[in-house]
């Protein structure tokens, strides 16, 4: 083994430090930070938490004061030019999980400084969004990646094994759904709720499980929704929505999908994160329940609220392993440690002169890569703007990709007028 002075290392960022951070960075962070990451290509790498940045700087320093050692200590920068001091570090990449429609500016500031970016989903919330980091992330030669670890989901992987060897066969339709619990819209999120809505932040794991899984081409959205619990009835906030996707495949037929998402559940409900999907086939019928498939537990005064009922130990647990060190695991942690061999293999996975090799495979990765979002992107664009003529007083839009009239196009009830939200071709 190298001693540490020629071992190959990576210095990482941090934009945001809330739940997610806590549930996957922070645990992937401590992890590497003791092991280091090996593959045979780049030998042993140090990845080391060298700066944060958020807004307060108040959640990232309690953490620093009580278990910063767990991974080597950082930098936490806050305010207004939290990234831009944050990104001088020197880094080789940078994580983003700041608020949803705060992404691309994160984004932006971490591209523009040539730093690899890794960013939670939704990557960004339009089109135009997507075309600029894109076209950054080339222009200063880094990978731009989306976090989607529901694609290296166990179940969901194997459904994609079933699909991709043709054992099912032609999807014809499905349901997703996903509820949360009140508290997750009146108090994890209380800060930056107002004019949001539970589609875009959870619809968009299915958004992409679809696209990736079936492929095809996105035809059309359409999407409607409630109010009057987490804000005001006539108000831009809401409690829940359902989304409907058409898609066309290379044979001419089609495929519709409905996602149902809410954040207004009762707190006490057994599934506290409750995920249902359903697909059905030409020749067959997949169905997925995260209570059914995995353990209910009951311990009095403490589920459904410090610990879960149905707890997902597929995503992210807490263990004592069988050989006895503690360890929090699992494919939420996976899809970033995924990412840092992404950025190990590129940086030092072989002579400089091939790096760009390295680099174009990388981003050939279509299930992480942000140059492939743009279906899912599309159709967080278009319920977002369904869902805001909604509050408009104009509900029951469509819309529909890559018509006569433009890219992603929306077309009110009643009315010849077209508002193109996206003029390229999608
Ligand atoms: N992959 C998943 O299943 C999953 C689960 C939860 C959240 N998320 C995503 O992670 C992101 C964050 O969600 P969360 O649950 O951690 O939210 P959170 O509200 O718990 O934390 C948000 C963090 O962002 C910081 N922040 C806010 N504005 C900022 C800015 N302008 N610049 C820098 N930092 C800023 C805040 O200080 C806070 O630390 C969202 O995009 C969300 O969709 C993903």
């Amino acid at each position: 083994m190298n001693s540490e002075a020629n071992t190959n290392q990576l210095k990482a960022g941090m934009v945001g430090f809330g739940m997610i951070v806590d549930e996957t960075y922070r645990p992937f962070f401590e992890t590497v930070h003791e092991t280091g990451l090996y593959q045979r290509a780049t030998g042993p790498v140090e990845i080391s938490l060298e700066a944060v940045a958020t807004r307060t700087g108040s959640r990232a320093e309690k953490y620093l004061a009580e278990r910063g050692d767990k991974v080597g200590g950082f930098q936490s920068f806050a305010g207004d030019d939290a990234i831009e001091q944050m990104v001088k570090s020197g880094l080789d990449f940078a994580c983003v999980a700041s608020p949803d429609d705060r992404h691309f500016d994160s984004c932006k500031k971490v591209l523009e400084s040539g730093t690899h970016l890794i960013v939670e989903k939704p990557s960004v919330l339009k089109l135009q969004e997507l075309d600029e980091l894109t076209a950054l992330a080339l222009k200063n030669n880094v990978a731009a990646k989306i976090v989607y670890h529901k694609l290296l989901d166990p179940d969901h992987k194997k459904l994609r094994t079933l699909v991709h060897d043709d054992v099912l066969q032609h999807v014809n339709n499905g349901y997703c759904s996903l509820l949360e619990p009140k508290s997750i819209s009146g108090s994890q999120f209380a800060q930056w709720i107002t004019g949001r809505n539970p589609g875009t932040y959870v619809a968009v794991h299915y958004i992409k499980l679809i696209d990736f899984t079936f492929g095809g081409k996105l035809k059309t959205i359409t999407a409607s929704g409630q109010r009057g619990l987490v804000g005001d009835q006539d108000g831009p906030t809401w409690d829940s929505c359902q989304m409907k996707m058409v898609y066309e495949y290379d044979s001419g037929r089609e495929a519709a999908f409905d996602i149902h998402t809410s954040w207004v559940t009762p707190d006490n409900f057994p599934g506290y994160v409750e995920q249902e999907v359903q697909f059905r086939f030409d020749n067959g019928l997949w169905n997925g329940h995260s209570r059914k498939r995995g353990v209910e537990c009951t311990v009095e005064e403490k589920t459904p609220f410090t610990l879960k009922n149905s707890m997902n130990n597929h995503y992210n647990g807490t263990f004592v392993e069988p050989w006895g060190t503690r360890s929090q695991r699992g494919y939420g942690i996976e899809v970033i440690e995924r990412f840092a061999r992404e950025v190990a293999l590129i940086e030092h996975g072989g002579p400089a002169s091939e790096r760009q090799q390295r680099l174009d495979e990388v981003r050939s990765l279509s299930y992480n890569d942000l140059s492939a979002d743009r279906q899912t992107v599309a159709a967080v664009q278009a319920l977002e703007a369904i869902l805001e003529k909604h509050v408009q007083g104009e509900p029951d839009c469509v819309v529909r990709v890559n018509d006569e009239q433009g890219g992603l196009v929306l077309y009110r009830p009643g009315s010849s007028e077209a508002d193109v939200l996206y003029e390229g071709t999608v």
